[in-house]
Parts: C-alpha cells; structure tokens; sequence
C-alpha cells in the first residue's frame, strides 16, 4: 500500500486530521505507518494555515490497536532498538508545536493508548476499549506508556493497567482521567472537529507557548517552571496577538488572531 494511503491527512480550514488508515488491521503501527505520521507531522508543523491536529483511527473499530505484532516476528533486538529510536512517532507526536486531540474511536491499545498519551486532549468514543496489553505478550509498553501514563491517572491506576493488561472501558478511562470527555460513537468526529475549531480560533503565538510552558512542567522543578512561565508570557506579551486580543476585548469585537 502507498505510503500516502496509510494515513489519510484531511485539512478543514485550521484543523488538519490525521486518519491512521489500516482499518482491516485495526490501525496496528507498522513502521511505514509510524514513518507516514512522523512525516504528516512534520509537513503539517511547517504549514501554518494549520493550527491544530486530530488524530484518529479509519472504520468503527479501533483507534489504534498498537504495534504491528506481526512485524515482531524475526526481528533482532538491535532491529526493534532501531525502529523505536531513529525515528520515533510517539515523540513526533508529543514534540508537534501545535495543539493535538486523540479522537479514540475504538481499539485503543499499546501503541495506541501511547500515540493517546503523547496528544495533548482524549475524547472517546463511548464504545472506546483502552489498554496497555503489552504485557501478555511477554513485553512491557516501549512508546511512552511506563511514563506518561502515570503522569496521567496517578500510580495505582497505572500500574493496574501495565501489570493486568486489561481493557478498560471508556466511561471508566474517564474516571480515572485517562480520557477528558465520553461522547457517543455518532458525535464523536464533530465534537473533536468542534473542539479544535474552537481551539483554532485562539491566538496561535499562545498556544504555542502554552504547550512547550505545560510540556516543562514535566520534566522541571516548579521553581524551574514558574521562572519559564514569566519569560514565556513576557514573549507572548510581545506579540501582535496580544495586541489585537486585548484591543478586541477594549473595544468589544471579536479578536482575529494572525499567528505573529
Ligand atoms: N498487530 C497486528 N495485527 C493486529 C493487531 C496488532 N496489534 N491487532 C489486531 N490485528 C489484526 C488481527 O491479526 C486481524 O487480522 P487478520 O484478519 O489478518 O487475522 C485483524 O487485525 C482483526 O483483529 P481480530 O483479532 O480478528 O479482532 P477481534 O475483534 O477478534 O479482537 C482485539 C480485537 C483488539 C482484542 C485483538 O485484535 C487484539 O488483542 N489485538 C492485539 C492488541 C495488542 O496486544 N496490542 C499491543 C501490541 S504491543
């Protein structure tokens, strides 16, 4: 199958969708598949027309049911070491500079339930199945799942997940914060779609540095962050945005942000 064919890219004013396109495999990551997102990523970072991502899944099944397993087989440790670090489609996903919703259509599993983790928003469907089985397979999650994850729902949660394996349904991915909104099946494109329209209307400057100031709250100590924070807004405070959000508000219009 083409490489473009695998994942369909769809641009709707703002908001571009990303559809991983494997629906007869449940949208099991094979590596021509990660290799299409992390390419779609990149053109869709450059393309500033473009300021927000939905990723999601083809058919009614599955979002992403993980790796490929079959691709598993027969390849050396050095070969799998290779695949998950020349070019990884979990980081591509987290580094994108632009706001990113997972729309959980189905199947969300391993692989999956990372590719998730590393969007910054989840709405699922109702009928959303969410897990990390990697480890009745003999295997532990390899796409950040052993780390975001926790991040996420806390360590209990976590860890029942990555020991059991089992799925969990998405009301109850809800309750433990791995999703922030339920919808039903039928509703669940246009909320993403409504979602990131609404996001798409905001100042692009200032979700840009949103993100990268939320993304250091990871990794930083809160001094350390707090300290970012304030240069950052100081950047923001810069921008023609600002100016134009805050001459909209004084002046009782609607702002039009720019980007600049
Ligand atoms: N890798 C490769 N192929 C996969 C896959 C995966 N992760 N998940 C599903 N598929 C394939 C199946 O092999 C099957 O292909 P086939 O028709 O050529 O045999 C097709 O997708 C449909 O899956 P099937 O298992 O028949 O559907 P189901 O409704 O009976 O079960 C699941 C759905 C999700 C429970 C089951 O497919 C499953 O457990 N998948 C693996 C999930 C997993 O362990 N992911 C983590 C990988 S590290």
């Amino acid at each position: 199958m083409a490489k473009d064919q695998v994942v369909l890219q769809d641009i709707d004013g703002h908001v571009a969708t990303l559809t991983i396109n494997r629906p007869d495999k449940l949208n099991a990551l094979n590596i021509e598949t990660r290799q299409a997102v992390v390419d779609a990523l990149a053109d869709l970072a450059r393309n500033d027309d473009v300021r927000v991502v939905i990723i999601t899944g083809a058919g009614d099944k599955a979002f992403i049911a993980g790796a490929d397993i079959k691709e598993f087989e027969g390849r050396s440790p050095i070969d799998q070491f290779r695949v998950m670090t020349d070019s990884s489609m979990f980081q591509a996903v987290a580094d994108f500079p632009k706001p990113t919703i997972a729309a959980i259509n189905g199947f969300c599993l391993g692989g999956g339930c990372e590719t998730a983790l590393a969007c910054d928003i989840r709405i699922a469907s109702e009928k959303a199945k969410l897990g990390q089985p990697e480890i009745n397979l003999g295997l532990m999650p390899g796409g950040g799942g052993t780390q975001r994850l926790p991040r996420l729902v806390g360590l209990g949660a976590a860890y029942k997940l990555l020991y059991t394996g089992d799925f969990i349904r998405a009301s109850e991915a809800y309750r433990i914060g791995l999703v922030d909104e339920v919808v039903p099946p039928e509703e669940l494109a246009g909320r993403a779609k409504e979602l990131a329209q609404s996001i798409a209307q905001k100042s692009p400057v200032a979700l840009r540095l949103i993100k990268e100031a939320v993304r250091a709250s990871a990794r930083t100590p809160l001094d350390e962050g707090l300290s970012k924070e304030v240069t950052l807004f100081a950047l923001a405070f810069a921008s023609d945005d600002k100016k134009e959000g805050v001459d909209a508000f004084l002046n009782k219009r609607a702002p039009a942000f720019t980007g600049r």
